[in-house]
């Protein structure tokens, strides 16, 4: 999928790679494993496309945009410089680049529901000269080595088989002295708002996403488990550690509203 404007200038990046082309005839239950991971989120996001903004605004207490917008404040970007934002989604991310730096963003999903939502977003601010949406996979960028000045990625990890090899492959479009950006959900640390947080995401997400939709009834029982299975096997520790094997040396972390999100920023070794 490509922007008007942006279509000759990009064209030759957005060839897809072969396992870019997922089938969405699968429907996976419960939690992704195995092959079936990518089908399981392609299908869980093509399911709530048409309303994400408005309620993960609004199942977060609107705390969503405000996470987006730290993260885009970390971001140390030059006029001109080239982005690369994984997990576009309804390319909030994109856009909130795009209002604070003059630069190209490239955003990539694996859910053609979620981009066509984006490209709607992008074109209706007359941003299409600048974002341009593709349809891919995180796991397998279709872009040669060192391309783009920044990568950032949002809420990928717990969707990936293999974290490892997804962050070298994000750090290896990465060009040296380039920045890698992501946001991910987290688990609180203190006890007594951890307990409310479980509460919430195990018992008030279920009940609440019935009246929304299936598609959000379906993220409201997955999503709970799926962040803090993925906080046991993966805690932030962790991940730095595997962005320091990756090339970023050096890994900063801000946890917010409590640790339910957590922002972590690097710049790739020269
Ligand atoms: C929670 S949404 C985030 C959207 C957007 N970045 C935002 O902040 O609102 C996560 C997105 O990741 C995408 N996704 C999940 N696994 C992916 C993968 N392996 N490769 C590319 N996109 C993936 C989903 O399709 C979904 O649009």
């Amino acid at each position: 999928m490509k922007t008007k404007k942006g279509k000759d200038r990009w064209a030759p990046l957005v060839e897809s790679h072969p396992a870019d082309r997922v089938s969405t005839t699968g429907t996976a239950s419960g939690s992704p494993s195995g092959d079936s991971t990518a089908i399981f989120a392609q299908d869980l996001f093509d399911g709530i496309a048409h309303s994400y903004d408005t309620w993960a605004q609004a199942l977060t207490f609107f705390q969503y945009l405000r996470w987006r917008r730290f993260l885009v404040s970390q971001m140390a970007l030059c006029p001109r410089n080239l982005v690369l934002d994984v997990c576009t989604g309804t390319a909030g991310v994109a856009l909130e680049i795009a209002r604070h730096h003059n630069s190209q963003i490239v955003g990539l999903d694996i859910s053609h529901s979620m981009l066509e939502a984006g490209l709607r977003a992008v074109e209706r601010r007359s941003l299409d000269g600048r974002v341009q949406l593709i349809q891919g996979r995180a796991e397998h960028l279709p872009f040669p080595d060192e391309t783009f000045d920044t990568v950032v990625f949002t809420y990928l990890l717990r969707y990936v088989q293999d974290p490892d090899a997804t962050v070298r492959e994000l750090s290896r479009v990465l060009k040296p002295g380039g920045q890698l950006l992501s946001l991910e959900f987290g688990a609180p640390e203190t006890s007594w708002i951890r307990a409310l947080w479980l509460i919430y995401n195990r018992v008030v997400m279920p009940i609440v996403t019935i009246p929304i939709s299936r598609g959000w009834h379906r993220v409201g029982c997955f999503l709970g488990p799926n962040i803090s299975d993925f906080c046991q096997q993966c805690p932030v520790d962790r991940i730095a550690a595997i962005w320091r094997e990756n090339g970023i040396p050096l890994v900063e972390t801000r946890r917010l509203f409590q640790g339910v999100a957590i922002v972590m920023w690097g710049t790739k070794r020269r």
